[in-house]
């Protein structure tokens, strides 16, 4: 196995709030570095932020800063989501660090004195906001291919990285390292790509008149580099400075090339093909993979702020937990494929899988040790594991999540799934042996079946660690063990050569382990019920309600779930002039029909606070879904005026 494991995100631009597609490669690269530094590997993750460029220049122009004293502000938003989602980075990169300024000037003063660098006069289609030039038949309708907006025609002198010459090279490095990207549709249609268009030479200047907040070419001063020429050295670049032993590395550098350089698919160009040919423009080693995972839509729609349905991972993580979303994101969809978030998906996991299935075999686990034994493990003697069905399926579920291959591919799901075997053994294993009937009658049998669930779950909690390292630890401790990270490394590595190893830890003669207090993993989310089960029966008892009297009990009030919401968006719904249709933030966004379209107009209620029964049946109202109702009373002339908080609230707020 190799000593060391480097693994890398996209560096985000620092002027975007952090999002849920931020927060999901930053949370696959947590799982891998966590996971290796069980295994007992030297481990270097590094995330970033991406700093130069036109849209931090005009960002900070807009608000009076200078862009570096913007980015100085913006970048302390992903510190802190990283810190709140337990992500455990080893250094975080900023394109405006002094080292990494002086790293890029380096490689291109070597491309330039190797002659991989021209300068050339050039005329081409520039996209500004994309900051890119596309040719002629890139053009869609004659706008950008990537953002759609319109491209103007710019004639100037620029500085050109050769890539061209490297197009038969890059192909037949890919070919011969089929894991060099990954999944392999990705590296397929790279291959496609490249097999089926003549690749150019790649502009990396930009003159300094239209872009100053650039990295200067150290050959003339007069231009600025590319963005991406400055953004993909990151990668190097932090192992000359960050890295530990950075310092001391001298001219061999021990952190280069990464294992895995993680990005979503909209880049895997700019790694497949500019980010490898610059290497191998500078002879360096490519990074062993560049694993390029799927893109979230939200409840079917593309997330955009202009929609106003970005998921924010602080909200998640404060209204569901950390682990809770990190697991949701990570078991949901096959990391590579596309996946489409909702809430109530996220709820309905955390029900099933972590609220059900795990936190109720801890806490049934708890609950007999202290009463059966007062908390007192004992590895039973002798102990033989060959005719125990149970420790076999365990055994083989724990060797399965932790097979090299399913890591090294990034096969998160399958692997959470093998570690469910091992939930939903012990679960079964509990149902069939009924502990509480050996309490009565067979005492040194409920011994044996108590230290074989003490054991699964031992290997559950080592298992989950790199996805859910809060969990994790909080099983750990209720089991009585001390550190999870010391004994791992061993029995994982155990797993791969000797699996019914694992099982039989090392114990000593006459050595019980007292289990700690029970603490509940993951309640359950309640809101999921109300929204299913519980209308039903409130619809039949308002009906019946009807002929005796209009008052009703406080009981029933209750269950009408009101919430502060904000209007994100409105329309007018075809063909009605009394209906908008409202995307609305009642914590979540849902979409409400209402009857105000007479004295509302769509933009006056953009950005208005308003009050939302969040928990009717979903309607639809001229063919459009509606999933609530907003409160209004009736005004003068029977005209409805929608009802306002006084003072402001948070959207998602309860009204009690
Ligand atoms: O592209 N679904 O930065 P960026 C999944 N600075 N992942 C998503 C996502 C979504 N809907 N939206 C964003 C840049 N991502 C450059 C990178 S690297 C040398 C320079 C994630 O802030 C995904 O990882 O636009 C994607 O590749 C990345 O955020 C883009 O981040």
């Amino acid at each position: 196995m190799n000593k060391r494991f480097y693994v890398t995100t996209p560096i985000y631009y620092v002027n975007d709030i952090p999002h849920i597609g931020h927060a999901y490669t930053t949370i696959a690269a947590d799982v891998l570095a966590r996971y290796h530094r069980l295994l007992g590997q030297d481990v270097f993750f590094l995330t970033g932020t991406d700093e130069h460029g036109q849209k931090v220049e005009k960002a900070a122009l807009g608000k009076g800063r200078s862009p570096k004293e913007h980015a100085d502000l913006l970048v302390e938003n992903f510190k802190a989501i990283w810190k709140r989602l337990d992500i455990s980075n080893d250094a975080f990169i900023r394109t405006t660090d002094p080292n990494h300024i002086k790293t890029v000037q380096g490689l291109l003063q070597m491309l330039w004195d190797r002659g991989e660098i021209e300068k050339r006069s050039y005329a081409g289609w520039y996209c500004t906001p994309d900051e890119r030039f596309w040719t002629e038949k890139d053009l869609v309708n004659g706008n950008c291919p990537d953002c759609g907006r319109p491209v103007e025609q710019i004639r100037e002198e620029n500085y050109f990285f050769l890539m061209s010459k490297y197009q038969d090279r890059l192909i037949a490095y890919i070919e011969q390292h089929p894991a060099y990207i990954l999944p392999e549709t990705r590296k397929n249609e790279v291959l496609g790509f490249l097999r089926i268009n003549v690749l150019g030479d790649l502009c990396i200047s930009r003159p300094k008149q239209r872009l100053a907040w650039g990295i200067p070419l150290p050959f003339d001063d007069a231009f600025v580099t590319y963005v991406w020429f400055d953004a993909l050295v990151n990668y190097f670049s932090a192992t000359r400075y960050l890295a530990p032993g950075a310092e001391l590395a001298g001219e061999g550098n021990f952190w280069w090339p990464a294992q895995h350089h993680l990005v979503g698919k909209d880049i895997l160009t700019t790694h497949a093909v500019y980010w490898s040919t610059m290497l191998m423009a500078l002879n360096m080693p490519l990074p062993e993979n560049i694993f390029a995972h799927g893109w979230w839509t939200i409840e079917g729609q593309k997330m955009s702020k202009s929609v106003g349905n970005v998921v924010d991972p602080h909200a998640m993580a404060d209204r569901y937990g950390a682990d809770a979303f990190r697991y949701f994101l990570l078991r949901e969809v096959p990391f590579g494929l596309d996946g489409d978030y909702s809430e109530q998906a996220l709820v309905n996991r955390i029900n099933t899988d972590l609220a059900n299935d795990l936190g109720n075999l801890l806490s049934r686990f708890m609950t007999m040790a202290e009463k059966y034994f007062a908390g007192s493990i004992e590895k039973p003697a002798p102990y033989g594991r060959a005719d125990n069905t149970f420790g076999r399926q365990c055994v083989n579920a724990f060797a399965s999540a932790h097979h090299k291959d399913l890591w090294s591919r990034l096969q998160f799901n399958i692997i959470l799934d093998h570690i469910w075997e091992m939930v939903r053994a012990a679960n079964n294993h509990i149902a069939q042996t009924e502990p509480w009937k050996l309490a009565r009658s067979e005492p040194d049998r409920l011994r044996d079946v108590m230290f074989d669930l003490w054991n699964t779950l031992r290997l559950t909690a080592l298992s989950l660690y790199p996805f859910v390292p809060g969990t994790a630890e909080k099983i750990w401790k209720q089991l009585g063990l001390r550190s999870l990270t010391e004994e791992t490394a061993e029995s994982i590595k155990g797993a791969e050569d000797f699996p019914q190893g694992v099982f039989d830890i090392e114990w000593l003669p006459g050595y019980a382990i007292k289990t700690w207090k029970s603490e509940q993993l993951f309640p359950r989310i309640e809101k999921e019920k109300k929204m299913t089960g519980e209308i039903k029966s409130e619809a039949s008892v308002q009906g019946e309600r009807k002929e005796d009297t209009n008052l009703i009990a406080i009981q029933d009030f209750a269950k009408a779930e009101l919430r502060i919401g904000k209007v994100v968006s409105a329309e007018r719904v075809k063909k009605s002039d009394k209906l908008l249709c409202l995307q609305v933030d009642t914590g979540g966004m849902r979409q409400i029909v209402a009857g105000i379209g007479r004295t509302y107009a769509p933009e006056d209620l953009i950005g208005r606070k308003i009050v939302v029964v969040t928990n009717l049946q979903p309607a639809k109202l001229m063919g459009v879904e509606s999933q609530g109702m907003l409160l209004a009373a009736t005004g003068a002339d029977g005209v409805p005026v929608i009802l306002i908080p006084e003072k402001d609230v948070t959207e998602g707020s309860k009204i009690k």
